[in-house]
Formats: structure tokens, sequence, C-alpha cells
């Protein structure tokens, strides 16, 4: 699958370095070429002698070694490889590559690349929190720099988040997806380019009174990263999102609502668009008729509370006719059990193209969290995803996509409607 394929692969000084011995064995196995750049802080973690081992190549770190420059030149170092992959990137590398700050051999190889290049970052949760970081890697989000993680879990200091480095098979999912997509051209391929995209994300909030509301724990950060990576593959996007704490990504057009209607009709302003992605949590029911003013207590009497169903956004554009019916229609489907079966009477219910059913049953750890463990499916079948990070599945879904619309001008027009 990686066959003749050169990675450049930048270690960083974070504890996770190590996955970095495991991950030059495992792309090795699949046919890639992988040379090896090891910053000082990296050093203290893994030998050069590890990885020269493991990559059967020289190992380069020192800018002025003259050695080094009389060989490759460090240029050439960064210009020869297919991807660059910089991890563990720590928050002290993204805020580097963000500044454009070439004080090393690895960051002056990042600014002097015309090659993709893909994160891992790892780092602690409040650094990963910290607003710099948050700003920096929007920076490099907007950039086009691709990014594995970082996922939620335990880490090597004792607290728990995100923040934790991808593991070895979630990286060389990402790998193998870049290079399967036909990206090898750089970052600048853009395969969604003249295709207009729109996202819903997050929860919906219904009132109940001026001051209260029905709602959610929806994070949006599957919907988000959808958006995003919609975006850097080219994509004129459209994200709608309800209430989250996400900063707004970079590069599209963002437009704020609260409720189930609201969405709807932002999302009906947004049309026509070639490809729409559901994955807000919007809200089944909304208060019939939602109090002008606070809402007293009365005496300890029952509140009664009419309900009444929202309308149902991705069905709505499903339905929609001519040409207000996107080309594609994504839809999410959070399933306990039955999870393949539930979902395929969800798509044929919703009359979307594809949907991706989302295993979120205890035994799986993912509800809530950082991974999603999904399934695709469609009318020719399902297709199952290994546990990935939101990040990593918004950028596999993005390029499925791609491919799907490339496909599709290959067998002739009207073919991605037929779907
Ligand atoms: N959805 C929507 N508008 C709604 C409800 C859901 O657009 N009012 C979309 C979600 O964004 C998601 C998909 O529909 O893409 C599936 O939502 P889900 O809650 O799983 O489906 P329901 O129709 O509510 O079915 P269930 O009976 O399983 O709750």
């Amino acid at each position: 699958m990686l066959k003749g394929k050169r990675i450049l692969l930048i270690v960083c000084g974070g504890i996770a370095a190590f996955k970095c011995l495991d991950l030059i064995r495992r792309l090795r196995e699949r046919g890639a070429a992988v040379r090896c750049i090891l910053t000082e802080g990296g050093s203290q973690f893994v030998t050069p002698l590890s990885l020269a081992a493991l990559s059967e190549d020289k190992v380069y770190s020192d800018i002025f070694s003259l050695t080094d420059e009389s060989e490759m030149g460090h240029i050439n170092l960064s210009r020869e490889a297919d991807l660059l992959v910089v991890a563990p990137a720590t928050a002290d590398m993204l805020a580097k590559m963000a500044m454009g700050i070439a004080g090393d051999l690895a960051t002056t190889a990042l600014l002097a690349t015309d090659k993709p290049v893909m994160t891992v970052p790892a780092m602690n949760v409040r650094m990963w929190e910290h607003a710099a970081t948050q700003a920096n890697i929007a920076t490099l989000d907007g950039r086009g720099v691709l990014r594995v993680g970082p996922v939620e879990g335990d880490m090597a200091c004792g607290e728990y988040g995100e923040g934790r480095m991808a593991d070895v098979p979630e990286i060389l999912t990402a790998v193998e997806d870049f290079f399967a997509a036909g990206s090898q051209t750089g970052s600048h391929a853009r395969p969604l380019a003249g295709q207009r995209a729109l996202v819903t994300s997050g929860p919906t909030r219904e009132p109940i009174d001026p001051v209260r509301f029905i709602a959610n724990h929806s994070s949006g950060k599957q919907g988000h990263a959808i958006a995003g990576a919609l975006a850097r593959l080219g994509a004129e996007t459209t994200l709608v999102t309800g209430p989250v704490s996400l900063p707004d990504p970079p590069g599209l057009s963002v437009v704020h609502i609260e409720t189930a209607r609201e969405m709807l009709a932002a999302c009906k302003s947004a049309l026509p668009v070639d490809v729409a992605v559901c994955a807000a949590a919007v809200a089944d029911w909304r208060v019939k008729k939602s109090a002008a003013q606070k809402m007293k207590k009365n005496g300890g009497k029952p509140l009664p509370l009419e309900l009444t169903e929202n309308p149902d956004i991705l069905r709505t554009l499903s339905q929609a006719s001519g040409n207000r019916r996107p080309k594609l229609v994504v839809g999410f489907a959070a399933e306990t059990e039955n999870v393949v079966e539930n979902a395929k009477k969800k798509r044929l219910r919703k009359g979307c193209d594809w949907l991706l059913a989302n295993d979120v049953s205890p035994a799986q750890g993912t509800f809530g969290g950082d991974s999603n463990t999904l399934h695709l499916v469609d009318a020719s079948g399902v297709e199952a995803w290994p546990t990935m990070s939101k990040t990593a599945a918004a950028e596999r879904l993005a390029r499925a996509v791609a491919d799907h619309f490339a496909a599709s001008l290959d067998d002739g027009p009207g073919a991605a409607a037929d779907s």
C-alpha cells in the first residue's frame, strides 16, 4: 500500500517518542522508505541508533553538520520525501511551525519543504487546551497541515484528557488514506475545489422559557472536524453549528444557530450544495409553546411540558427536489445494538446516500470521547472503519467524498446522485 513512498519522520521530544520506533517498522512493512530527523529533545527519549537500525538509514540531527550538508543538504532532505510526519508533535514544535521559526534542522526542514506535512500532536491536556496551542493548531489546520489526534486518555504525567499521541494503527491509517486519495502531489492538492459543502454540527437548544432549554451533550467535535477536512480538500464549506465551546474552524463560513428550526433555515439558505453532512445532534423535540417570561415554581405541583417534534434536517435535505437535493447526503446514527442493521434501516428511512453508524455501546468506550468506531453504510454495502480519532475519521470521510465525486465524474453526469 505504501510501496515506494518516502516518508521523512521528524521525531520530537516527548514521552510518546517511543511509538515512533514501532511506527517506522510498520511503515517499512508496508513498503515505505523512512528517513528520520531527530530533534535535540527527541534524542532524550529515543536514540539515533534505534532510529537508524529500524529505518536502515542515516539519522539527521545537526543543521550545521558539514558531512550531512555535503551528502544531502537540509533542503533536499525535506524535498525528497513524499510526506513529512512530525511525531510526537510537541506544543513547542507546533508553535514553531505556526510561527515559521527555523532554529534547528527539524524546523528548517519544515519551513523549507514544499511537500505535505502531517503532525501527530502529543502533550499534557492543559498544554493542548491552552489558547496559544489552539491558535497554533487553527493556523496549521488552516494552512492545510494534516493532523492525526491527539486522542483522549491517561497521560504519562498522571492526568487524564485530550493530548495523548494517536496510536500507531491510527497514524498508519491516516498515512495510507493520504496516499490512497492520490494526494502525493502536495498539500496544495484540493480535489474538492469547485464543490460546495454543508455540514451541521453540535447540539441544538430548544427554549423552555427565556432562561432554560432542552439540549444534549454533543461537543461538535466530529462535525467541526468534518467541515475543516472538507474545506482543506478545497470545498467551499458552510458549517451550521449549535452552541459548542470549539473555535470556528478557519477557512470556511460558520453560521451559529440555537434551535433545530434555525438550523433547518440556515441549511436551506446554504443550498444548493454538492455534499451535505448532517453530524449535528438535533433535539428531536421542542416545547410546543415556550414561556415568554421565566417560569415560576408552583407550590410543588408537577410542571407539564408539551413537546412537539422538530423538523428532521437530514430527511428534509435528502428529500429535497431538483438541484436543491445535494448530490451526496451523509447522515450519522448513534447506535448501541444491531449497529449495522439499524443503520441500514435508518438510511432508507431518512433517504440519505451514506450513513455513518457510530457504535456508542459502553464496551466501545467512545461515547462523548475523542474517538469513533464507524461503519459507512451505502446502497452497495457496509464498510467497517477501525476505531480512530474524530479528526482521522473526518479526514477519511472527506477523502471518501472526494473519491466519490472523482469516480462519478468518470462515470458521467448524474452518477453521483444515483449512489
Ligand atoms: N437529524 C436531523 N434532524 C433531526 C434529527 C436527526 O438532521 N431532527 C440527523 C442527525 O444529524 C443524524 C441523523 O439525523 O445525521 C440521525 O439522527 P438520529 O437521532 O440517530 O435519528 P432519529 O431520526 O432521531 O432516529 P432514532 O429513532 O434512532 O432516534
